[in-house]
């Protein structure tokens, strides 16, 4: 899931730790690392933790070239053997990989038989088919030939033995930057693995084979010729992705909510006070017929309550799919579709999927992304930025937040240029909101004791509500799940007697939430029907549609807006729960922060 390496004078395994440590925050469940000193190549690697692999590495090995990797199993279970670096069987060569090639069984068959593997990942097979074709030419020909036998997604960082000084780079489809610096240079797949050294990255195209020297890096495009690329500068603040006084970046994050606000109400505001964006986007959206919001996880409940803001303000039709879905299952375009991308991080591979196709077929997009320099957003046409500051916590909390509010911002503009009046006084909205996720915040004990009351031991739970609420639910549920393993699930509470309600038991805890007025009573009434069957009804409301017996009431604000409000109380129920169950909140089992297979 995530590659560094770096060419040098330094001590290349402390860099390599230290980035790989940079990493864990995305999700992993071994890691290696394999360092080119005076006497060879060495591979460490270890199940679990970096610490537990910071032990197992030789100190006293000197090296000042190496490249390491944290795995998120894709093929072969998590383990040492599974775990990357991996060597060809002569171990000329050592790998690392991002990503998953499809045709790893037909390369195998076709061109390995006999080869002995002794692991289960398809990178083995890379390392052994670019082990056999060097023995016909240089180590650089052998790379290319076997990139392209190779079909899928993958990021490489390779070393040869007999070649000390050179790391041999190259991707498709998966994200890899080059990071420039004084006397060394580096590979990372995700720049905030190397901030600490570097925040110069020079950018690498899929098809190009790049030779990563110490004090230089050659870029050649697919026919050998070499490519002069521009570097730029990430604007990444490192501190920001310290976690400070706080227990959790999760805790963290759900913190950071109001300052994220606040700075988008900044960023998106001219002088004047009147809301700002790009006039191409505009002109993109003045042009288009029908929005189509492609996302994944999180940022796909988002887009579902952006679906709103576009429809109800702006008058656009609008869809929201679901990337892995869209991609293999492509609907009826309209004829002057608009695609709009909103991923956290860029990165996500079943996004950048649609968005490889769309550019295809000649449509126009948007990446409303946290990420600036990210795939998605260097892909797209135009970008959004996001401006929560990094977001380190697997379980997203303040990118969902900033998605709706910039999202809210998007349609606020489109209805205006569209010459429709929303009614709203976006920003004025906006500013009461940062208000009342900060009151939310400070009542985070009563929230706790919300999760004593209803979740201390259930297996399962449900989250119910009524169109935006409803969309709130499934973000609710998402969460609770990621990270504390409880199975929950979000519905439509009118859908809830359709069929689901034979689940509830004595005891099940449902979460109601109610924010919407011409709904309030409906969902109530829900409420009421599981509540007759044993449910333990937890119900969320808001000033003026609260009524006695609720568990959390949560302050008023635009109708347009609560979910921006209403979820930050099931981030904490979800945080605490996790707590309480003494989980690793930040980095829940089998989630990866940034999913870069498909
Ligand atoms: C992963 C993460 C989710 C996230 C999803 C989409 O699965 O674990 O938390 O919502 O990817 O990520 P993106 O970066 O595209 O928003």
């Amino acid at each position: 899931c995530g590659i560094v390496g770096y060419v040098g004078n330094d001590d290349v395994k402390e860099i390599l730790l230290k980035g790989l440590e940079k990493l864990e925050y995305r999700g992993y469940d071994s890691a290696g690392i394999g360092v080119r000193g005076d006497d060879g190549v060495k591979v460490f690697k270890e199940k679990g933790r970096i610490k537990a692999l910071r032990e197992k590495v030789d100190a006293d090995f000197n090296a000042t070239v190496g490249i390491g990797h944290t795995r998120w199993a894709t093929h072969g279970e998590p383990s040492v053997v599974n775990a990357h670096p991996h060597q060809d069987s002569e171990g000329r060569f050592t790998l690392v990989h991002n990503g998953v090639i499809e045709n790893y069984s037909q390369v195998r068959n076709e061109y390995l038989s006999g080869v002995e593997f002794v692991s289960d990942t398809d990178t083995e097979i890379i390392v052994e088919l670019i082990a056999k074709f060097a023995k016909e030419g240089t180590t650089e020909e052998a790379f290319k030939k076997a990139l392209d036998v190779l079909h899928g997604s993958f990021a490489l960082g390779l070393m040869d033995r007999d070649d000390k000084d050179v790391i041999y780079v190259a991707k498709n489809k998966s994200p890899l930057l080059l990071g420039k610096g004084e006397d060394f240079n580096v590979i990372t797949s995700d720049a905030m693995a190397m901030l600490h050294l570097t925040n110069e990255f020079v950018e690498l195209m899929d098809g190009e084979v790049v030779l990563l020297k110490q004090d230089e890096i050659i870029i050649k495009d697919d026919e050998g010729n070499v490519v002069e690329r521009d570097s730029y500068i990430a604007e990444i603040d490192a501190s920001e992705t310290e976690k400070g006084t706080y227990d959790h970046y999760m805790l963290k994050e759900i913190n950071d909510q109001p300052a994220a606000m606040r700075k988008i109400i900044q960023e998106y505001q001219d002088e004047a006070g009147n809301l700002k964006i790009d006039s191409s986007i505009i002109e993109q959206l003045n042009n288009s017929d029908r929005i189509y919001i492609i996302a994944a996880g999180t940022s796909y409940h988002a887009g579902l309550i952006g679906k709103e803001f576009f429809e109800k303000w702006a008058g656009v039709p609008t869809e929201v799919h679901v990337a892995s879905e869209f991609v293999y299952n492509t609907p009826l375009l309209s004829e002057k579709p608009l695609f709009i991308f909103i991923s956290q991080s860029g990165e996500t591979a079943d996004s950048r999927a649609v968005l490889v196709d769309i550019k295809k077929r000649g449509h126009k997009s948007l990446t409303v992304t946290n990420v600036p320099g990210s795939t998605l957003s260097r892909e797209a046409d135009e970008t959004l930025i996001l401006h929560a500051g990094p977001e380190i916590a697997v379980a997203s909390t303040k990118a969902y937040t900033a998605q709706i509010a910039v999202l809210s911002i998007l349609a606020q503009v489109a209805a205006r240029e569209l010459g429709r009046d929303t009614g709203i006084e976006l920003m004025k909205e906006l500013a009461k909101v940062t208000t009342a996720i900060t009151a939310i915040i400070e009542d985070a004990p009563k929230i706790e004791a919300i999760v004593k009351d209803y979740l201390e031991t259930s297996r399962n739970a449900f989250f119910i509500g009524r169109t935006l609420d409803y969309y709130v639910g499934l973000e609710g549920a998402l969460k609770l799940k990621e990270i504390s393993y409880i199975q929950a699930e979000g519905f439509a509470g009118g859908e809830l007697k359709h069929g689901t309600i034979a689940l509830i038991e004595e005891g099940t805890p449902v979460f109601a939430l109610t924010t919407q007025e011409k709904v309030n009573l409906n969902i109530r009434g829900n409420a009421q029907e599981v509540a007759a069957r044993g449910a333990n009804v937890c119900t969320v409301s808001m000033e003026g549609l609260d009524q006695e017996g609720d568990a959390y009431v949560i302050p008023r604000v635009h109708s347009s807006l609560t979910a921006l409000v209403s979820v930050v109380v099931y981030q904490f129920v979800s945080y605490y729960a996790a707590l309480h169950r003494g989980n690793d909140v930040d980095k829940p089992r089998n989630l990866a922060k940034s999913v870069t297979v498909e």
